[in-house]
């Protein structure tokens, strides 16, 4: 007789930022369920997150969220091996709801509680979109308030090889978005009007950090910003419009690709010195789809695997900290009642500790 293979499902919770969001996993690899309670809505009045609302959000969406995630997997939380849930890094206050709701939640059902890192998350949402990838791999984590180069030597395993010194390229996306006047979140935006764009319509740096691979972000921000502020004034003395100078699509595509060629390049260079043999993308940005057709090409040309997960689960979502707090709950990583949230958080020590 078959034998039904066993069942490792895993919840995770995720509400470091502006997204409730609940899924179940099995075995890390399969998602059952994926609830996403998005509160876009409600920061696009502000222009950008605003963290008080975010965590009266969170309070008002977790409880029906986990229920939904629950209710579509078709499973009792009694067949759960254990709740996975991300502690930080992110805004502390909206942090605070997921790690006190699922401790008390975990605490209530008997079932251990594993603390997530939230680039750790990310990462995993390579495991989902791709069933057969393995560690050890070169992962670009990507995001609105990340931006790091890591080896991924095992599933719990990670070596930073360099970060962001200011801004992360998510963030310069929806700062520049707002200036432009397209509203939030930003990176979706200047993607679809970057895709008529010409990529070359003016000149932009492409700053970086003297003898290492870390990146800056804030310099091409400032840089684009002041672009478009030259543009503006001249538009005015000539009684035009800025976009008559130069079009949105054009701005757009010309940010986009400095920013895209920034990342890649500096994956290409940390290549050299570890040679993996696949690469992986990872987190927010990840969505945008030069960086995708890019990195294809980066790949075809160094005979690389590349895994970019599927649109889904680019942005935050709780399937990828349920399919980390898989691996992490294998490696015998356990909450304790003290467990806190962080806004800060270091990912190799999080994960050595
Ligand atoms: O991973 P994520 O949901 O949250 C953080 O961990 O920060 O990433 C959100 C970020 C936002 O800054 C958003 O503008 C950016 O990802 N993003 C994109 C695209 N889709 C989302 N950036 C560029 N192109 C996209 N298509
Ligand atoms: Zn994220």
């Amino acid at each position: 007789m078959l034998m039904d293979k066993e069942k490792n499902y895993i919840l995770g919770i995720e509400t470091s930022c502006d997204e409730t969001a609940a899924s179940v996993v099995d075995s890390g690899r399969m998602l059952i369920s994926s609830k996403i309670a998005s509160q876009i809505d409600v920061h696009k009045l502000y222009g950008g997150v605003v963290p008080e609302i975010a965590s009266r959000e969170h309070l008002k969406t977790i409880v029906p969220v986990v229920d939904q995630a629950l209710k579509d997997a078709g499973i009792t939380a009694a067949e759960l091996k254990a709740i996975a849930v991300t502690v930080g890094p992110g805004l502390v206050g909206a942090l605070l709801v997921g790690v006190s709701f699922a401790k008390s939640y975990a605490a209530a059902i008997s079932k251990p509680l594993i603390p997530v890192h939230h680039i750790e998350g990310h990462i995993a949402s390579v495991y989902l979109s791709d069933r057969e990838v393995e560690p050890p791999f070169l992962c670009l984590v990507v995001s609105g308030g990340h931006s790091h180069l890591l080896a991924v030597d095992d599933y719990t395993k990670f070596r930073i090889i360099a970060k962001t010194r200011d801004d992360a390229p998510g963030e310069a996306f929806d700062k520049l978005a707002r200036v432009l006047g397209l509203g939030y979140p930003g990176g979706p935006l200047i993607d679809k009007a970057a895709q008529s764009g010409d990529r070359h319509a003016f000149s932009l740096p492409h700053p970086r950090v003297e003898g290492s691979l870390d990146f800056s972000f804030s310099g091409l921000k400032t840089a684009a910003i002041q672009q478009f502020d030259r543009f503006k004034r001249e538009a005015d003395k000539k009684g035009l419009a800025w976009t008559d100078l130069c079009s949105l699509e054009d701005f757009a595509a010309t940010f986009q690709e400095a920013v895209v060629t920034t990342l890649l390049g500096r994956l290409e260079e940390a290549l050299e010195t570890n040679p993996y043999t696949t690469i992986a993308i990872a987190g927010g940005v990840s969505a945008n789809s030069r960086l995708r057709e890019k990195a294809q090409e980066l790949s075809a040309e160094k005979g690389l695997k590349l895994v970019v997960p599927v649109m889904s689960l680019c942005t935050d979502n709780a399937a990828m900290v349920a399919s980390a707090g898989f691996y992490a709950w294998q490696s015998g990583r356990r909450a304790g009642a003290e467990q806190d949230a962080s806004s800060v958080l270091d990912l190799e020590r999080f994960t050595q500790a």
